[in-house]
């Protein structure tokens, strides 16, 4: 397979896009600071299932808070972990708290933006990480 690159000058601090890598869909989120904050707060770290994603293998680069190279962006396979429906964003000021999501449309999985799913889900385990670097700030390259 050869690498995918995707084109980030485009994308706005709250906005996620979705590329293909692999036949697979692959969200690819700039995450806002309020939204970095909302991640390590505590009243969300203890509604996940697994904060420290323990339940699955990820790159070294994602093994931080917000499970990617750089912070502001975040991303991940599209593909709910339960029986792989494609989660849809939910931007936070449409979410529950105000806090963003993928929200599976199959069985009710959610995720956090940094892929984390909450307790109660069906879906395992998070979301995972795929293999990428940046070898420009504004140029994702996948695989
Ligand atoms: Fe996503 Fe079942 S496939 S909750």
């Amino acid at each position: 397979h050869l690498p995918v690159d995707v084109d980030l000058s485009k994308l706005a601090p709250g906005q996620q896009m979705t590329a293909v890598w692999q036949g697979k869909p692959i969200f690819i989120l700039r995450r806002t600071a309020e939204d970095l904050a909302k991640l390590q707060d505590p009243k969300l770290v203890e509604q996940l299932r697994d904060a420290q994603s323990d339940a699955l293998q990820q790159p070294t680069y994602a093994r931080n808070w917000h499970r990617s190279l750089v912070p502001d962006y975040g991303v991940y396979v599209g593909i709910c972990t339960h029986l792989g429906c494609v989660p849809a964003y939910t931007a936070p000021a449409a979410a529950p708290d105000q806090t963003g999501r993928y929200a599976c449309p199959c069985h009710g999985s959610q995720f956090d933006l940094a892929g984390r799913v909450f307790k109660g889900a069906p879906a395992p385990y998070n979301l995972p990480v795929p293999p990428y670097v940046l070898p420009t700030p504004t140029t994702l390259r996948l695989g």
